[in-house]
């Protein structure tokens, strides 16, 4: 079918006269609450995925607060090992709000490297790699010999102390409360 010129011009302007008088309205804005909004969405990157069963120190973490990112307790406990596995359950220590009784497990020195042997029976890691964390994480220390796992894994070891204990017989050698200065004379370890 064919329209005349001005038909289709008189449509036109029809057209826009009611649309530029609003007579009909632009389609309404519509939100889906079905879709998470932008500013609902998390802000933390995702948590690195792991495949098996991840060990809960939180029992632990209520007072030693400082080995929730530490490198060594997080590398284990995502492998399920937890600080009980190489600590023991500790409940004694755990409850006594004095802070005077040990842990089930301590290593001194000439402990600790038995007990990652353990479990790690090899290191297989490049020598020159080894060697430079050496210089860095031990320069006090000349002899290979002396160096112990954990000088160049983690960070596990503690700077501060209020409490401790001989590592081999359990007995307490310094129960000094907190300074006076912080208010508090809990014995609990700043981070
Ligand atoms: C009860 C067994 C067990 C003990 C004891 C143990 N580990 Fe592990 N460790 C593991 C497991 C399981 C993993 C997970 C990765 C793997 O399979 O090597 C791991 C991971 C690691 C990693 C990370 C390896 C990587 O590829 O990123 C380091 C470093 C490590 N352990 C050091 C140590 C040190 C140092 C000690 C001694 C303080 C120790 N481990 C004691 C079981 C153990
Ligand atoms: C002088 C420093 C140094 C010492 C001491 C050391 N390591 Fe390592 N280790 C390294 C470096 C460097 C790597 C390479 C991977 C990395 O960058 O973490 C490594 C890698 C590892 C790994 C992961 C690779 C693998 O073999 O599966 C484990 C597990 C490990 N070390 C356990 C131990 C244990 C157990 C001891 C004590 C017997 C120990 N390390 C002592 C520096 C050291
Ligand atoms: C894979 C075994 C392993 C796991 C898992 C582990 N530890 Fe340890 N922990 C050790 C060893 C070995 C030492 C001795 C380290 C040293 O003296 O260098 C130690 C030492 C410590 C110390 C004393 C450090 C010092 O300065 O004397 C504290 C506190 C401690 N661990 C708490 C924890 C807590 C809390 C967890 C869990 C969040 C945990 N550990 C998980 C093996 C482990
Ligand atoms: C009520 C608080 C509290 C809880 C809960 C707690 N600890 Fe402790 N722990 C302490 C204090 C305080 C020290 C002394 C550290 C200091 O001097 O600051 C300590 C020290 C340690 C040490 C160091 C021992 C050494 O080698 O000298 C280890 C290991 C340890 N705790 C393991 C654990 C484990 C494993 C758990 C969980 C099962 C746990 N703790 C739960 C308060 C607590």
């Amino acid at each position: 079918m064919k329209f005349p010129v001005w038909v289709i011009v008189l449509v036109a302007v029809s057209l826009a006269v009611v649309f530029s008088a609003g007579i009909i309205a632009a389609p309404p804005l519509k939100v889906n609450t079905a879709k998470p909004l932008l500013l609902d969405e998390p802000k933390a990157a995702p948590k690195k995925q792991v495949d098996g069963p991840v060990a809960d120190n939180s029992a632990c973490h209520v007072c030693h607060t400082n080995y929730q990112e530490e490198t060594l307790a997080v590398v284990h406990a995502e492998a399920d090992v937890g600080c009980v596995k190489c600590h023991g359950a500790s409940l004694a220590h755990r409850n006594d709000e004095n802070n005077t009784t040990p842990p089930e497990k301590m290593y001194p020195v000439e402990s600790i490297e038995p007990a990652c042997i353990e479990c790690h029976e090899t290191h297989d890691a490049p020598a020159r790699k080894v060697l430079t964390r050496w210089k860095e994480r031990c320069p006090e220390k000349t002899d290979f010999a002396q160096v112990l796992c954990t000088d160049c894994h983690g960070e596990h070891r503690l700077k501060l102390r209020t409490v401790r204990w001989d590592k081999k017989t359990g007995k307490v050698l310094l129960a000094s409360p907190a300074p006076a200065s912080s208010g508090s004379n809990s014995g609990v370890q700043k981070p």
